[in-house]
């Protein structure tokens, strides 16, 4: 039996995951059930990555050890899977010893066959801990390219792969194998990446407790990159065992067949996962797919940002409101057929809904009940005979070979709303078929008895085979209507890629036709949803927030308000700091004095229109240190959202500095 290898990243276990996390979690359980029914034996790998500054951080934070923090989060983790239905094989932690081993072995591999691969050398450089990016190797301040937050400044004794070395052995890669990244056009940006000419990258850390001890060298720790990267190879067995780095498992799947990422983490798959493995001598992946992002409003779906919606809410209301359990099937064939696989999409729970209602309850599951209950009524729930009457043209066409292989092949390629778009055009054409041969009215006269047989016949294959088609992506519906179609065993063991016209033995008997997709109403599903993600933002009996973060819409007593002083002011002066791409330093004056205060709005304003602007100040605010400046008071500025540009308050008519606003 021939193998197939996929993995998803190793998920962050600092927060619960969204549907932007699952997106890449289903996609990827789509691929590998398509697989299995494509006859291959499926190793479907995913995981948790445990370790890193960011860990340790939000761990702090909570007041709990990372150890509990992580063990807590990967089974957030786990049990959204299992809710998911999704059927990965192999589940890897960062932070098992089995990981560890594997990456210690890894590395020493690596100095054993490629010697000058990995050496000590001082590191300075500016560092994101929020993404795990190295933002800058000049101890210059300088801003994450990907979150925007400042970095942090990293000096100390690393262990460093040669990366330098690898450009020509790289660039010869991508143009033997140009099918290593994909899409295209994301190969286009790794390889002017690596043209641009590449720097040697520290793979391990002194900072930093929470990580796998460096062998013979404890000190240090491994960079969370190296360490999630090798998760790729631990979580199939590599260094494990008796076998150790010949461990029977890995060598049967080994290499990847893809790595399916989301497009921000490319150059660490796509340049610096392959030359860790040319440097350790071990084949490389055959394929790196990098998705586009789920966004909400344009933005990327974040927890950060707050703009994120959870799968949870959206599976369990329309699992509760339809008494049926088709959440799962709803979601994902959303995902997949609403966005073109590999650019960004915009997730909207308002499509999504549209989407059901139209594609699966009045499209498929429609005409499953349809069918089956002709075949109830008119042929006593036995599939009919048609006999060797030809099949009507267009239906054939539709579920001909040419046709079937059209959606296989859109599978293969990723082009999953392709495939959809296709196989619901089937749907489409076969309750057309049926309005226009009318079975009904077939039904009445005993003469049409053969033809109304032909017709039946036809409607329930076309549905066979469109429920084979859709079975990857909308496995647990498609699984119940061929049960109801009288068909035995699990559809998932059907050969996709030997779908036949024909195949459906006439005489077998139907099961109870039962509705797989009841409708639901698009508002009251909306409200359940909601309710049910605030219960996730807000849970109950979650520690109230300190009392000096009052709850949104919380009152406070005047004597609260009467504490802040504000001020109006005039800026005398303005100018931005160099290295802080938001702040401006003003010089305001409220009227016995002129204070310096340091604002984050540069951005936003240039700091000549600023000069004799009025302004509204919080004088009494204790005074603060950026950046290495005292600010003495904050000015007072609204935005639409947290992320929003900052407008700053003013009055319309006159009024001197100094004056006290309340
Ligand atoms: N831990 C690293 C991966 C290490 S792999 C050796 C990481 N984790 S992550 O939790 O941040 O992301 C996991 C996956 O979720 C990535 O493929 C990422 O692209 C995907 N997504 C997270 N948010 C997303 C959207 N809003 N939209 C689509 N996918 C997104 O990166």
């Amino acid at each position: 039996m021939p193998k197939f290898y996929l993995t998803t990243p190793i998920y962050y276990a600092n927060s619960r995951p969204h549907v932007g996390s699952a997106y890449t979690t289903i996609v990827c359980d789509v691929i590998a059930r398509y697989k299995r029914m494509c006859g291959y034996e499926v190793a479907y790998l995913t995981g948790t990555d445990e370790h890193g500054v960011n860990i340790e951080r939000a761990a702090e934070k909570l007041g709990i050890t990372p150890a509990e923090l992580v063990d807590r989060n990967q089974q957030i983790f786990r049990d959204l899977w299992k809710l998911l239905g999704i059927q990965h094989t192999h589940f890897i932690r960062t932070t098992s010893a089995e990981h560890a081993r594997a990456v210690q072995t890894l590395v020493r591999r690596t100095m054993a066959r490629t010697p000058d691969a990995i050496y000590k050398a001082r590191y300075e450089g500016r560092y994101c801990v929020h993404d795990n990016l190295y933002v800058s190797d000049s101890s210059e301040p300088a801003n994450c390219p990907l979150c925007g937050r400042p970095a942090e400044l990293i000096s100390e004794e690393n262990y460093f792969f040669r990366l330098s070395a690898y450009q020509g052995k790289l660039l010869a890669l991508y143009r033997d194998h140009p099918e290593f990244v994909q899409p295209d056009f994301r190969m286009n940006e790794v390889r002017s990446f690596v043209e641009a000419g590449l720097k040697d990258v520290s793979i391990s850390r002194r900072s930093i407790k929470w990580g796998i001890p460096w062998p013979d060298d404890p000190e240090h720790v491994f960079y969370v990159w190296y360490d999630a990267l090798t998760s790729y190879l631990s979580g199939i067995g590599f260094g494990q065992g008796e076998g150790g780095e010949a461990n029977p498992s890995f060598k049967k799947f080994w290499p990847a067949n893809l790595h399916m990422i989301g497009k921000e983490i490319i150059r660490f798959h796509a340049v610096y996962w392959p030359a860790f493995l040319m440097a350790a001598e071990l084949p490389l992946p055959e394929k790196i797919f990098a998705h586009g992002w789920l966004l909400f409003e344009q933005e990327k779906m974040s927890k950060s940002k707050g703009n994120v919606a959870y799968p949870e809410p959206i599976v369990k209301a329309l699992d509760e409101l339809t008494g049926a359990k088709v959440g799962n099937d709803a979601l994902r064939y959303y995902l997949l057929r609403e966005t073109v696989f590999g650019q960004d999409g915009n997730f909207s729970r308002d499509a999504l809904l549209t989407r059901y209602n139209a594609d699966l309850a009045n499209g498929l599951g429609n005409l499953a009940s349809r069918v089956l209950t002709m075949i109830e009524n008119y042929c006593e729930g036995i599939i009919p005979d048609p006999g060797n009457a030809t099949v009507p043209l267009r239906i054939h066409e539709l579920a001909s070979q040419p046709h079937r292989d059209a959606i296989l092949s859109s599978y293969e390629n990723f082009e999953f709303s392709d495939a959809l778009t296709v196989t619901w055009a089937a749907v489409e054409l076969v309750d057309k078929y049926l309005v226009e041969e009318k079975p009904w009215v077939l039904a009445q006269k005993t003469e049409n008895r053969k033809q109304l047989e032909q017709v039946l016949y036809s409607a329930m294959e076309s549905l066979r085979i469109v429920c084979a088609l859709a079975h990857p992506v909308a496995p647990e519906s498609t699984q119940r209507i061929w049960s109801q179609m009288g068909l035995q065993g699990a559809l998932a063991d059907v050969r996709i890629n030997q779908l036949q016209w024909g195949d459906f033995k006439p005489g077998t008997r139907i099961g109870k036709p039962e509705a797989v997709f009841p409708r639901v109403d698009k508002k009251e599903a909306w409200e359940r949803i909601e309710a049910m993600e605030n219960e996730i933002r807000n849970p109950a009996g979650a520690a109230p927030k300190p009392a000096a973060e009052p709850a949104a819409g919380a009152k406070i007593a005047i004597e609260d308000f009467a504490k802040i002083e504000l001020r109006v002011g005039v800026v005398k002066s303005a100018e931005r700091i160099p290295g802080a791409d938001k702040l401006l330093k003003l010089l305001v004056d409220i009227g016995e004095e002129v204070r310096q205060v340091l604002a984050g709005i540069a951005l936003a304003y240039a700091p000549e229109e600023l000069i004799g602007r009025k302004v509204v100040i919080v004088a009494n605010l204790a005074p603060r240190k950026m950046r290495g400046l005292e600010s003495n008071g904050m000015l007072l500025a609204a935005s639409a959202d947290a992320d929003g540009k900052p407008v700053l308050c003013t009055f319309a008519e006159d009024i001197p500095a100094g004056s006290k606003v309340k």
